[in-house]
């Protein structure tokens, strides 16, 4: 990160939250819209685009390879379609930032063009583990070479001719069983994917919504080949990932009252309301419907008292991304929390396992990292400082933390956190957060 990039929250102590809140759009939908909104016959319009720098990652891969893009107005996306075939050479290597599902969904689409591609990201996106997605796809008939431990930079090779194959998937990764479903579009005959637990289906979901029929039972999903993507509507929900800081902070704090407003409560993502809940956590949905496909509420939560429990495993990949709020929440409940089975978390965008548990540890929390999860004493936070390690989430998670600390918050590295959450800093302070943003300090 540059010097000029370096951002640090500095969170004071106490407040309540309260208000309505509206987060901005889900992240992994918004990635989806641009990718089959590109690939389709027609003119796709999304509203409720999240504008963070992982979807524009995605947005401007697909315009640099020759997808005319427009950008009317906030959230508002319109994407004039090439049909699968009609992507054109990018003119240099594919930047990716911070994006790890912009790489990973992207190199199953890239892998059946007729053309060689590059890609690239920041230098946590060059650490992550890349070959989950190139040897199935390898198996299929792509050729993608990546560095030596299996990391970017990944270079696609064109004109290659894709067979579907029968992939057990050895980790439960929505990532993974998108990028194959999607060479899968491209492949000769059928392609499907075992999950060995249920991950996001995003995927599953939007290809539907541009009819392309997609087969799924008992955690098997299948794809055809050779059929055809048709343009339509799209409204993304909110991000319920985003939505979680706020449920946390809420529910810590008795006192608090929040409603998140069209929140996307898709059942393969609501792992967080699952947890939160058991921990005794008053959480309502309210007005339940399905839009664009998508299941979505209302959440209202009220603060109380929290307790720890052992988190059951089953909601691990239905919660993969709110494991940093979670364990906030864990950190200010009576008893203590474990986690098992999330080894997953050791390769996000950074080690969240580690770097959680050194922050809470510094704000004076008993948290004992384990090889697959954490064990967490319930405490009370101390002011101090932490570093986010440029992880958006775990930035995010330490500024909900100072609701119940004694003292002052100070998080280093939190410019990633428009990745993901454009527009935090004043939604926070809005809710009740006194969030400040220090530019000067690295
Ligand atoms: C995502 C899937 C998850 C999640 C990531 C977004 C997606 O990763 O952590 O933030 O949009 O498919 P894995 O599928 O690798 O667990």
């Amino acid at each position: 990160m540059n010097q000029e990039d370096a951002v640090t929250y500095i969170a004071a102590p106490g407040g309540v939250l309260q208000g309505n809140i509206r987060v901005p759009g889900d992240k992994s939908i918004s990635h989806r819209a641009i990718m089959l909104g590109a690939l389709a016959d027609g003119v796709t319009e999304v509203e409720g685009f999240l504008e963070g720098e992982d979807s524009l990652a995605t947005l401007r891969a697909f315009q640099a390879m020759g997808v005319s893009i427009e950008r009317p107005g906030p959230g508002r996306v319109i994407i004039h379609g090439v049909g699968l075939h009609g992507l054109r050479a990018p003119e240099q290597p594919i930047y990716l930032g911070n994006s790890g599902t912009s790489m990973r969904l992207l190199s199953g689409i890239l892998a059946a063009q007729p053309f060689d591609t590059v890609l690239e990201g920041d230098a946590s996106l060059m650490q992550r583990p890349m070959k989950r997605v190139t040897v199935p796809l390898g198996q299929m008939g792509a050729r993608i070479d990546t560095a030596r431990a299996g990391t970017p930079p990944l270079k696609i090779h064109g004109g290659r001719t894709l067979q579907g194959i029968q992939y057990e998937m050895p980790v439960a990764s929505a990532q993974v069983k998108s990028a194959l479903l999607l060479a899968g579009l491209y492949a000769g005959g059928e392609t499907c994917v075992t999950e060995p637990a249920p991950t996001r289906d995003h995927t599953e979901r939007m290809l539907e919504s541009f009819a392309w029929p997609v087969q799924r039972r008992d955690g098997r999903i299948c794809v055809q080949g050779g059929a055809c993507l048709r343009a339509t509507r799209l409204r993304v929900p909110a991000d319920i990932s985003s939505a979680a800081f706020f449920m946390v902070g809420a529910a810590l704090v008795p006192g608090s009252e929040i409603l998140l407003e069209e929140v996307g409560v898709n059942p393969t993502r609501t792992g967080v309301i699952n947890i939160l809940r058991l921990m005794g956590a008053d959480i309502q949905l309210l007005h339940e419907r399905l839009a664009g496909g998508e299941p979505v509420a209302d959440i209202r939560v009220r603060g109380g008292e929290l307790r720890g429990i052992r988190i059951p495993e089953a909601d691990v990949p239905l919660a993969i991304d709110e494991f940093p709020a979670v364990f906030i929440a864990a950190a200010c409940a009576r008893g203590t929390t474990v986690l098992t089975g999330a080894e997953e978390l050791r390769v996000k965008e950074s080690d969240r396992i580690q770097v959680m548990a050194d922050g809470l540890r510094a704000l004076g929390i008993d948290a004992r990292p384990t090889t697959d999860g954490m064990v967490i004493e319930g405490g009370a936070f101390r002011g101090g400082e932490v570093d986010s390690h440029g992880d958006h989430r775990i930035a995010m998670a330490f500024t909900t933390a100072a609701l119940r600390a004694s003292g002052e918050i100070r998080i280093l590295d939190c410019a990633n956190v428009a990745t993901s959450f454009p527009g935090f800093d004043a939604l926070a302070r809005r809710a009740g957060i006194g969030l400040r943003v220090d530019p000067a300090h690295a």
